[in-house]
């Protein structure tokens, strides 16, 4: 190309820019956007028209106008309408923008909720000067799973509840129905329990943390006092916040592995009796819950406050990483083992999940599990959460057992993101660039279509060992997240390299909520 082409060209583009300067990208991609000509501008605060059963999406909507600071033209008056249109699916929607009037038909709330949230981005990409200009269009939207997780320790680091909330609002913008919130770990408990105060009063803080990688030999420790914990009112807080975005809070309680803070407020709960510390590292720790009728009641009790703070429908108890070291050791374990008839420690973490199980269940819930809760025969109602691969979801499936996708090799997050690590902040290790994550595929080939159904979703795992800040929580989920939210939610997948332009388009959003977010795609490029 010569240079008066280039020119030509460039001219060409540059007002194209400026001719089309409209952004009607939404993430994840809607099933179906139709673009019409002539557009909506909105100068003011429109005028709200609702369904009653609507309220939180009109709610979310005014919030969001009054943000965005519009010039103050009082003579322009837009409409928007939540109504009610109960030919749509369970989180199906239908949002309209015309020249006069936006509308969003839902036949429940979250169907509006996510109406509203498309909606939501397309106004803050397309506001300048204090005005914002739609492009007439109709989208026509529903996800493709009906589990769509995000999960966060704060075991291993804490953050404050503003932080969860902030957390809670980019799963909300991208259509995530599900915060799984982990709770209780070795190295810290974090869910205020009246009735075993110690739980927070010693199982809530460590003494001292690593410093650098657990490969860094020899250890050293910050000494520290490093803890904390959520009160039953913050927690409250926190569900409400995100019930009126659309997102069900799942707690986790880990049992009976994980748990080495409990035992250090509780040593009668472990197999030795023996006083240890709260974990100052990171692992999996042979100190677990002791199999004895005396930790049932503990944890039941524990459960009765849980449930009393989280009204959906899965009580998470972990399951996973429980070595059983201690139980081959415990006359109490043996004697469960014996008495029950069992024929190994593998049976009894059975024993100990599906005892736990009938709890949970006779209170109307439904438990969640990482896959080790298959070894020694899954507990009949639970659902898996299959992340030491798929194998273990494939078994849950054929078992017709529900299942929820989080496979370690694309859905941690705390892997990192760049091959070059130099450049990175210090993570877990792994490499899963935005890339490997968008082309995951939640449905293994292996499995029938019949056991299809069973795969209700996926989950993407943020661990937080190595995230001491809430900064570097955003900086390892986004824009990684934006990537399975596409995966989870739509049924209409662009390209990767679609998705990429999308993903820089949608930068300017990331920057007005604040968000930390990483700039790898653009490191790829160089
Ligand atoms: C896990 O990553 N231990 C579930
Ligand atoms: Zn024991």
């Amino acid at each position: 190309m010569n240079t008066l082409k280039i020119t030509v060209f460039f001219i060409f583009f540059s007002h194209i820019n400026t001719l089309f300067s409209q952004n009607n990208n939404i993430i994840p991609t809607p099933i179906e956007q139709r673009i019409n000509n002539g557009y909506l501008h909105i100068k003011n605060n429109p005028e709200i028209i609702t369904d009653y059963k609507f309220n939180s999406a009109a709610t979310l909507f005014k919030d969001a106008i009054k943000k965005l600071e519009l010039g103050a033209d009082n003579k322009t008056k837009n409409v928007i309408k939540f109504s009610l249109n109960k030919k749509l699916g369970i989180e199906e929607y239908i949002l309209s923008i015309s020249s006069d009037q936006i509308t969003v038909e839902a036949s429940t709330e979250a169907g509006a909720i996510f109406g509203f949230q498309s909606l939501n981005q397309l106004m803050n990409l397309n506001l300048k000067n204090g005005v914002i200009k739609l492009q007439n269009q109709i989208i026509k939207d529903s996800p493709r799973f009906k589990y769509r997780g995000m999960h966060l320790d704060v075991g291993r680091h804490m953050y404050p509840v503003e932080f969860i909330k902030k957390y809670i609002d980019g799963l909300a913008m991208l259509k995530f129905n599900n915060f799984h919130w982990h709770l209780t770990e070795d190295q810290g408990w974090r869910i205020e329990i009246e009735k075993y105060p110690e739980l927070n009063n010693v199982g809530s803080f460590r003494d001292s943390t690593l410093v650098g990688h657990y490969t860094d030999k020899p250890w050293q420790f910050e000494k520290t006092r490093y803890g904390g914990f959520y009160t039953k009112k913050e927690i409250n807080e926190v569900v409400r916040y995100a019930e009126k975005r659309g997102i069900n809070v799942i707690p986790e309680i880990e049992m009976p592995g994980h748990s080495q803070a409990a035992v250090s407020s509780y040593p009668e709960f472990g197999c030795t009796g023996e006083q240890v510390g709260v974990a100052p590292l990171w692992g999996v720790f042979k100190e677990i819950y002791c199999s004895k009728n005396e930790t049932f009641d503990f944890l039941e009790d524990i459960i009765d406050e849980v449930i009393e703070l989280f009204p959906g429908k899965y009580i998470h108890i972990g399951g996973d990483e429980a070595p059983k070291t201690n139980w081959k050791a415990c006359g109490n374990c043996q004697n469960v083992i014996n008495r029950e008839k069992l024929k190994d420690e593998h049976e009894l973490q059975s024993y100990f999940i599906t005892r736990m199980e009938k709890y949970i269940n006779g209170k109307g819930k439904q438990i969640i599990g990482w896959d080790e809760i298959l070894e020694g025969g899954l507990a009949p109602n639970a659902t898996v959460m299959s992340w030491r691969g798929v194998t273990g979801g494939i078994e849950a499936a054929k078992m017709n057992q529900e299942v929820i996708m989080t496979p370690n090799a694309t859905c941690y997050f705390d892997h990192y993101q760049a091959k070059n690590t130099s450049n990175e902040p210090l993570a877990i290790g792994g490499y899963t660039p935005i890339e490997e994550i968008y082309n995951y595929e939640p449905i293994p080939d292996e499995l029938d279509d019949s056991l299809h159904k069973y795969i209700i979703g996926a989950q993407g795992n943020v661990w937080t060992e190595y995230m001491k800040t809430s900064k570097q929580v955003e900086y390892m989920v986004f824009p990684r997240i934006l990537a399975l939210s596409e995966v989870v939610w739509t049924k209409n997948k662009p390209t990767f390299e679609n998705f990429e332009k999308k993903v820089k388009d949608f930068y300017p959003l990331l920057d007005k909520m604040e968000i930390n977010y990483s700039k790898h795609l653009e490191r790829l490029e160089e």
